[in-house]
Formats: C-alpha cells, structure tokens, sequence
C-alpha cells in the first residue's frame, strides 16, 4: 500500500534553488568562505540573521511571553564535565561509523544505501557490513566494521592541555535546565507543570553533515524542560505539547500538508527517552526531522541528584508528596526551523509573462516588513520624503530605503526576500501627501495618506500576529 505521504511534494524540487537564494540575497554564507570553508558551518548574512532573530523571537513568544507556567533561561555552553558523563552523553552520544578501507573516506553507516531501515541492534552488530555486503558505492571500497564515534567537540579549560582539563560543547541545551532545575524552581516559585525554555548554541561533530543547514556541526536549539508529575502527568503534557508545537509552525506559514508525526521505534530512542515523536517536514531531500518531543521521564532530574548528592525532588504541597519530576521535553532546531520557513514561503509564479519568485513568509519572520521606494531618484524632494517615512518607520519595525534600481526591479527584488509590503512615492505624493502601498502577496496597490503609513503598517502586523 502506497502512503499518502509519499505523495506530498517539497516547495522546491532542488535545494541547491533555496542555497543559491539565500547567498544571493544575503541570508546564509558557506563559513570562513574566503579561506575555502569549513565543513557544516554556515554564517547568516544581514537577511538571514533577521530571519533567524524572528524564528527564536516567535518561539520564545509562544513558549514563554505567552504562558505563566514557562520561564526563561539562558545557561553556559561549557558546563562541569561530570554533567555529560551523569547525562550519558559520555557514553552513549555515538553514531555508528564504518571507514571505506580504499579511500580512507567515513561515513554514517544508517546512512549508506541498502542500511537506512535498519534497527538500532542490527546497526550495532560488527558483522552487518559483512552479512549485507556493504560497500563504498563511489570506489566499491571494503568498509570497516562500524564503531560508536561520540558527537561531542572537546576542548581544555585553562592553560593545561591534559585530560583534567577536557570540557566539552554541549550537544544539547537541554542539560543546562536541568542542572538549574532548582535554581529556577526556587526563585520563580513555579508549581509543577512548569517549564523551563532556552534557545542557544549546541555542537555536535556530526559524521555525515550536510543539507546546507539542516545538519550543520554548530547549530541552535530551542528546547523547553516541562515538569510534570510522574507517569500519567507526562503522558498527558506529551498529548499536549505534541499538537501545539506543530501548530506552531503552520500559525507561522507551514503548509500542513508538508508537516507529519513519526514515532521512534523502541530501539531508536536515544539513551533518556521514554517515548519520543518527531515532527517531520517535507525537505526537498525527503521526510526529516524538523522537531522532537520527548518524554523523557525522570532520567535527568534522577541522575544529576544521584551524582552530586543534592536534593532535586519537588515537594507538592497540595498532596504532600515528593517525587523527582518527569519532563516532557520539545526540542527544535533554531536553524532548522528557519530553513524550514525559508523552504515553505518559496513561490515562483509567472506574471504577465514574467517569471516572479516570492518567499511569502508570515509577515512576522520577514527580515524587513517594509521596503520604501522612490518612483524617480532624481528628485531630491521625493527622496527625502522617502527618508523621514523610512526613519519613522525603524523607530517600530526593521524597514529598508532602496532606490538603486527601476521600480519593476525593486518590487521584484524585495519580493524575493519575502518584504510583506513596499511604500512607493511619486510625483502625486509631493501634492497629495499620499503613497502607494503594494502588497507582496496579491500585488494589489492602494493609496494612503503617508502620515497614516507607520500605523497601517502596525496594524497589519498585528493583524497578522493574531
Ligand atoms: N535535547 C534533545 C535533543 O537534542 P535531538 O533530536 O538530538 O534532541 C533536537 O535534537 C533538534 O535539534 C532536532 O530536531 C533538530 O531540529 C536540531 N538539531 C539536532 N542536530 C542538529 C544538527 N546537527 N544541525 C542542525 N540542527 C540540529
């Protein structure tokens, strides 16, 4: 039986159109480009870094600014070293990685055709290159069997290089909530169901990167610990926060058909999951990962108590209980999640017989929201009433004054940027004190008096927001 999934087709049928997009216009560069690159580090440009600010901006909106049970926090990239030892990191953060014995090339052997489906005990089994006959496709190279490669970069704290010196970048966010469970608990004086959000850098030296930013070496994440109590009360935040965290991405554009759940098999889940769902998008390059959600039960919380000693239990005043929360985690991928936005605003459409490309973002993650034109650079009283609108405007939102092309071009160019709108002042506007507004999306022109734009243009924001 076919599943209908299947079916679905990515916004662009080749990726390398949304990565030659995003370096043409400024959104993400290939890292240390001019020194030749560094392998899955990427940089994002002036519109890349809008865009990014407005993805963690929105997730912070809704998981923190907009709920009373969720606190924010923003914890070091370097932690104690025991942490990742306590957390399993030490011992179970590893991909299976086999080595192609002709060209010396590594590869992540889930990742090798003939090898995506299978389990993680086959994956782990030093006789499955064998048993299945792998090879490497390019040279037909005999590949190694595969070994445990730990993701997590190490380097020394202090002037001694030695092995008590090694600190490692954490390879999730995760970990810096819940050494501060306490803390936090404490000094905001939450009651369980309460969260705790981040959004920062994680690392991970990823065996196999690749997909321009969808698995990158050094990325960022947005992860929220929710403390339950146990069993039932993280079954039902798992019922909750499921639903909600994929409603989040179609609230900010994403076609639902492009979205779908996938469950982990049950030796899949990594070394702290109970149960674990990932929210998948429609990538040009399949159905990935775009977010997860875990229950991950009391495994951290338990663990950083038995090693250090201290007390993290939560003492439930209304049943007199102490218990060592669950946690339901939501886990996404800052640069994931901007790509996404950036994958599904992507349009091309055909006007008047010319080709139109669009990135129709939410008026919210556009990096600007307005664009101001003048119809004739030529005439300096024009241009100046460009610049005081165009002044007036940043005091409230990110606007751009552009006049280095005919208007054709400037609509053209901001449309694929995904600008919402675009303010244009002609020779009327010197009589009238009007411009015309043009919509991005319908192309529909109006004329408005141009003291009233600022406050147009706000409210359509609003309105967009909800
Ligand atoms: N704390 C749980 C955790 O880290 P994960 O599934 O390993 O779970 C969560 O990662 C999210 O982080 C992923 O869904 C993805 O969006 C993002 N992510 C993970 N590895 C990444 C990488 N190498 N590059 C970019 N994003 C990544």
């Amino acid at each position: 039986m076919t599943d209908p999934a299947d079916a679905v087709r990515p916004t662009v049928a080749a990726l390398e159109t949304i990565v030659s997009l995003a370096k043409r216009r400024g959104f993400v560069f290939p890292s240390s480009e001019i020194y030749g690159g560094i392998n899955a580090v990427w940089d994002y440009g002036p519109l890349g870094v809008e865009l990014k600010n407005n993805v963690k901006r929105a997730w912070w909106r809704a998981m923190v600014q907009e709920r009373d049970d969720i606190v924010g926090l923003d914890a070091g990239i370097l932690m104690a070293p025991q942490v990742w030892v306590t957390s399993g990191h030490v011992g179970s953060f590893a991909d299976p990685l086999v080595e192609c014995l002709a060209c010396h090339q590594r590869f992540r052997l889930d990742e090798l055709p003939g090898a995506e489906n299978l389990t993680q005990t086959e994956l782990a089994d030093p006789t499955i290159v064998e048993r299945l006959g792998l090879r490497h496709a390019e040279d037909g190279g005999v590949l190694t069997p595969p070994r445990r490669f730990n993701l997590m970069f190490k380097t020394f704290m202090g002037p001694l290089e030695d092995e008590a010196a090694v600190v490692y970048l954490r390879p999730e966010t995760a970990q810096g909530i819940y050494v501060n469970f306490r803390n936090v608990r404490e000094t905001s004086r939450k009651k369980v169901p309460f969260g705790i959000a981040q959004v920062g850098k994680a690392f991970r030296n990823e065996i196999s990167p690749g997909n321009f930013v969808f698995r990158m070496r050094e990325f960022e994440q947005m992860e929220m610990q929710y403390f339950v109590r146990p069993v039932e009360g993280a079954r039902l935040a798992f019922e909750e926060w499921l639903p909600r965290r994929r409603a989040w991405y179609e609230q900010y554009g994403v076609a639902a058909e492009r979205l779908r759940f996938r469950e982990h098999a049950p030796d899949e889940l990594a070394h702290y999951a109970k149960k674990a769902v990932d929210i998948e998008y429609r990538f040009p390059f399949g159905w990935k990962e775009l977010e997860g959600v875990h229950n991950r039960g009391d495994f951290d919380l338990s663990r950083h108590a038995a090693a250090t000693g201290e007390n993290l239990e939560y003492f439930d005043p209304a049943t007199e209980e102490h218990f060592i929360p669950w946690v339901v985690e939501t886990s996404a991928g800052a640069d994931r999640a901007a790509f996404t936005f950036l994958l599904d605003a992507y349009r091309e459409e055909e006007v008047r017989g010319e080709r139109r490309v669009v990135l129709a973002f939410h008026p919210e993650l556009a990096p600007y929201k307005v664009a101001v034109l003048p119809l004739l650079k030529k005439r300096p009283e024009i241009v100046e009433l460009c610049h005081r609108l165009v002044d007036d405007l940043r005091r409230d939102t990110m606007a751009v004054y552009d006049d280095t092309a005919s208007i054709g071009k400037l609509y053209r160019r901001q449309d694929e940027i995904g600008t919402p709108w675009c303010v244009t002042i002609d020779v009327d506007s010197l009589e009238d004190g009007a411009a015309t507004v043009r919509d991005r999306d319908t192309m529909t022109q109006e004329r408005l008096p141009i003291e009233g734009i600022r406050r147009a243009i706000l409210d359509r924001l609003a309105a967009a927001r909800g």
